[in-house]
C-alpha cells in the first residue's frame, strides 16, 4: 500500500543521507512531494539542480526534459535520475529538432543572413524549457535563449534586443501571451505548422513578423475555457481568477492574472484575506493549494479533471525502485545528454539564468 511505499521511500533516503537529493516539480502527487528535498517549478528547479554540489544522484521528479536540463546544468559526474522514464511532455514532442532545422533553413532562406542597421539578426530562436535537449542546443548555436514561464517577459525583451524576429517554440500559448504583454500587434505573430511549407504562413507575413510563433500546446492547458471563468465568476463573486500562461490567449485575457507556477503559489500564498480562488493549472497544485491554504476557498477551473497524465507516470513505486537501487550500488533510469549536445544547450540555458534579473 501507500503507506508501505513511503515507509521503503523514507528508508531508502536516510540509506543515502546527502548522497542522494530529490526534485520535485508543482504537478507532482502528495505521495511523491512528501518526500521532495526541494519542490518548485520548472526555473527554480534547474537553478536547484545547480546548488545541489554533494549529491551525487539527482533524482528528478518531473518530466524527462526538466530530468534532461538538470543533467546539462548539473556537475560533472552527478547522476540524474528519472523514476519513470515514461514521463515525458507531449507539448515538448510538437517540436523535434528535424522540424526546427527545416524552419531555421527554410527562414533563413527568406531573410538572409544580414544584420540590420543596429546590429540585430534577422531572427533569434528561443525555445521554451519544456523542450529536448537538442533544442537547447540548436538555441545555443544559434545566438538564441531558452525561457520559462516564470521569465518569458525578460527572455523575449533580451532576445528582441539581438534579433528583428523571434522564432519561438513549441508553446504558442505561452509565446503569443508573452509577446502580446510586451505590445507585439497580433497580426506580427504567424504560426508555424511544420507540416506546411513556409510553416503555413505567407512570406509576406513573415517577413513582416515580430514573433513567428510554432504550433504547440499543452493538453492540459488547453482544457480551460472563456466559458469557465465566466461561470466561476457567476457563481463566486469576487473570485480571483488565476491561470498558467500556457492556456489560450482568450483565457488569459479573461483572468485576472497569468503566471508561472511558483507565481500562483506565491499569489494564493499572499493573500491576507479570506479569498476566493479559482485556478486554471494542474489538479495536483490545485488540490495542494487548496489544502495548504484552508482559509481561502480555492478550486480549479476545469470542473472535471485536469491531471498531467506524464506527470503522474512518477509513482511512489518508481520512486521507491531507483533509491532502493542506488542504496545497492546500481544506477537506474538514468538521463544523459550527449556531451556535444550538453555543451551547446548550456550556452543557451545560461544566457537565460544570466537574463533572470
Ligand atoms: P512552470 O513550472 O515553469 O510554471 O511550468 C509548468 C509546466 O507545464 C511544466 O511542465
Ligand atoms: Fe507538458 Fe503540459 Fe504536462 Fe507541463 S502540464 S509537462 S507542458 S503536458
Amino acid at each position: 500500500g501507500d503507506d508501505e511505499l513511503s515507509d521503503r521511500i523514507a528508508a531508502a533516503r536516510a540509506a543515502l543521507g546527502p548522497r542522494a537529493v530529490v526534485l520535485g516539480h508543482f504537478y507532482q502527487r502528495d505521495e511523491i512531494v512528501q518526500h521532495a528535498d526541494f519542490l518548485g517549478d520548472s526555473f527554480q528547479l534547474a537553478n536547484a539542480a545547480q546548488t545541489v554540489p554533494d549529491a551525487e544522484a539527482i533524482v528528478f521528479c518531473g518530466v524527462h526534459f526538466m530530468a534532461e536540463t538538470a543533467d546539462v546544468l548539473a556537475k560533472p559526474g552527478q547522476t540524474v535520475i528519472l523514476p519513470n522514464l515514461a514521463a515525458g511532455c507531449s507539448m515538448a514532442d510538437m517540436a523535434d529538432i528535424d522540424a526546427v532545422e527545416d524552419a531555421w533553413a527554410q527562414l533563413t532562406a527568406l531573410y538572409g543572413d544580414e544584420p540590420d542597421a543596429d546590429g540585430r539578426a534577422p531572427v533569434i530562436p528561443v525555445t521554451y524549457m519544456n523542450s529536448a535537449a537538442d533544442l537547447k542546443a540548436f538555441c545555443g548555436r544559434h545566438g538564441g535563449i531558452v525561457c520559462t514561464s516564470s521569465n518569458a517577459e525578460t527572455v523575449l525583451e533580451w532576445a528582441f534586443e539581438r534579433g528583428q524576429r523571434v522564432l519561438f517554440f513549441p508553446d504558442q500559448h505561452l509565446g503569443r501571451n508573452t509577446a502580446k504583454k510586451l505590445g507585439v500587434p497580433l497580426d506580427r505573430m504567424p504560426l508555424w505548422n511544420p507540416r506546411l511549407t513556409l510553416g503555413g504562413s505567407s512570406a509576406e507575413d513573415l517577413r513582416d513578423a515580430r514573433v513567428i510563433l510554432w504550433h504547440g500546446f499543452c493538453s492540459v492547458h488547453k482544457r480551460f475555457t472563456v466559458g469557465q471563468i465566466e461561470q466561476a465568476r457567476a457563481e463566486h463573486p469576487g473570485v480571483r481568477v488565476i491561470v498558467h500562461p500556457e492556456c489560450a490567449m482568450a483565457v488569459v485575457d479573461a483572468a485576472d492574472e497569468a503566471g508561472s507556477t511558483d507565481h500562483i503559489r506565491k499569489a494564493v500564498a499572499a493573500a491576507t484575506e479570506p479569498t476566493t480562488f479559482a485556478i486554471g493549472t494542474e489538479i495536483n497544485m490545485v488540490n495542494r493549494l487548496a489544502a495548504e491554504f484552508p482559509q481561502h476557498t480555492i478550486f480549479c477551473l476545469d470542473p472535471v479533471v485536469c491531471p498531467c497524465s506524464t506527470m503522474y507516470r512518477i509513482h511512489p513505486g518508481y520512486l521507491a525502485w531507483v533509491l532502493e537501487e542506488l542504496v545497492a550500488g546500481r544506477v537506474v533510469n538514468q538521463v544523459t545528454v550527449p556531451d556535444d549536445v550538453a555543451a551547446d544547450a548550456r550556452v543557451a540555458l545560461e544566457r537565460m539564468l544570466a537574463a533572470k534579473p
